[in-house]
């Protein structure tokens, strides 16, 4: 059996002004009747063809967004498992080893199926199906995760460097390399070197090796993160994690601390739609994915628009865009957004921004 690992305390911010601080982007519905973190924890739950069998998933999100996750999994149906709560957001290497070794104190033989809450798989199935290939791997020992096939030179990503060509059978196949966040010209070259995939950031392994590879390439989170596990107090079913070793903890992502650095990984190839709904940009693509296309939403109207994306998410604001081309605008209650889908990734700037004006 395998247990779910769903992160669910990023922030979000370049879905801003959907996306906030106290209720960032997986717990909204971007997409569809629901959250990504509810269709996330449905993907991970039940048992299929496939021979799966997942217990409930542990979450490990922040203190703010405890509540929202207990309520939403109810909504589905999903009983939660263990719902570890970050003092404060540290990336995602001290997540994952916190969920790890609490997973490993209850079962020393535990399976982990790491996954971010804000990704768009829409075939639940044949993701699931990619997952039951990976098993054989994790059980020699290996670090397994799932390979993307890549059609833009995307600097945000992993790039998972495959030793051999995938033999069309679905199984994994070893990595020679993987390489967090590349340059531009860097992700070019690997984008026509066919040789790579996108990480999707979702990694399966046992506890005890991801414990290992951690001991082995970030000692300096191991310290720390244990302390916090020790001294954590059980609150109404929350494990809250201690704030003072918490606070002793770089700001690290697993990709950098450990995924770059171990040995033994492999690569699952799946080729099912996948998406990481990080920009608007991201969302207009998924809600219209025809050259050109316009994506309108709530009471938004749109009139000789092309390339377009207009959201409003208050019945009572109608939003109207005419003429458009390459813009995208999204309405709340207290807050407009209106930008160039070419500058979608610098919401990030707007909302430093914001919080320095006060
Ligand atoms: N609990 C918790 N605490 N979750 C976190 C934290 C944290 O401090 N920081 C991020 N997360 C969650 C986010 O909510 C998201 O679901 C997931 O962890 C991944 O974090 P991102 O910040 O979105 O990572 P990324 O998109 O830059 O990069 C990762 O994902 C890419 C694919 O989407 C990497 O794994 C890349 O290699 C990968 O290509
Ligand atoms: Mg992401």
């Amino acid at each position: 059996q395998i247990t779910p690992v769903i992160l669910s305390g990023g922030s979000g911010t370049r879905l801003w002004p959907l996306s906030r601080k106290s209720y960032p982007k997986q717990f909204a519905r971007l997409i569809g009747e629901e959250s990504l973190f509810q269709s996330c924890a449905r993907r991970l739950s039940g048992e299929g063809a496939d021979g799966l069998r997942f217990t409930p998933p542990a979450i490990v999100t922040g203190a703010d967004f405890r509540f929202i996750v207990t309520e939403q999994l109810q909504e589905v149906g999903v009983d939660p498992g263990p719902v570890v709560i970050e003092p404060e957001a540290k990336n995602t290497a001290p997540a994952v080893l916190a969920a790890a070794l609490h997973a490993q104190a209850q079962d020393p033989e535990a399976v982990l199926l790491v996954a971010p809450s804000d990704h768009l798989i829409p075939d639940a199935a044949a993701f699931r199906a990619a997952v039951a290939q990976g098993m054989q791997a994790v059980t020699e020992g290996r670090l397994v995760t799932f390979g993307i096939r890549p059609d833009r030179p995307e600097t945000g990503y992993g790039y998972l460097h495959l030793a051999q060509a995938p033999d069309g059978s679905g199984g994994p196949v070893p990595l020679e390399a993987f390489v967090e966040k590349p340059a531009l010209a860097e992700a070019e070259r690997m984008l026509a070197d066919g040789a790579y995939r996108w990480n999707a950031g979702i990694f399966l392994f046992a506890a005890k090796d991801i414990v290992a590879a951690f001991d082995r390439h970030a000692p300096a989170i191991v310290a720390p993160v244990r302390a916090a596990l020790e001294a954590a107090q059980h609150d109404l079913g929350f494990l809250r994690l201690a704030p003072g070793p918490w606070a002793r903890l770089p700001d690290d992502s697993i990709d950098y601390a450990v995924m770059e650095k171990a040995e033994a990984l492999s690569v699952v190839p799946f080729d099912g739609a996948w998406s990481d709904l990080g920009s608007w940009e991201a969302v207009l693509r998924e809600t219209a994915p025809e050259a050109g296309g316009t994506a309108t939403s709530g009471s938004a109207l749109a009139i000789d628009c092309r390339n377009t994306l207009l959201r409003s998410e208050d019945p009572e604001v109608e939003l109207v865009g005419i003429g458009l081309d390459g813009i995208f605008a999204v309405a709340m209650p207290d807050a407009v957004l209106v930008a160039r889908l070419d500058r979608a990734q610098d919401v990030k700037q707007a909302v430093t921004a914001l919080k320095a004006r006060g």
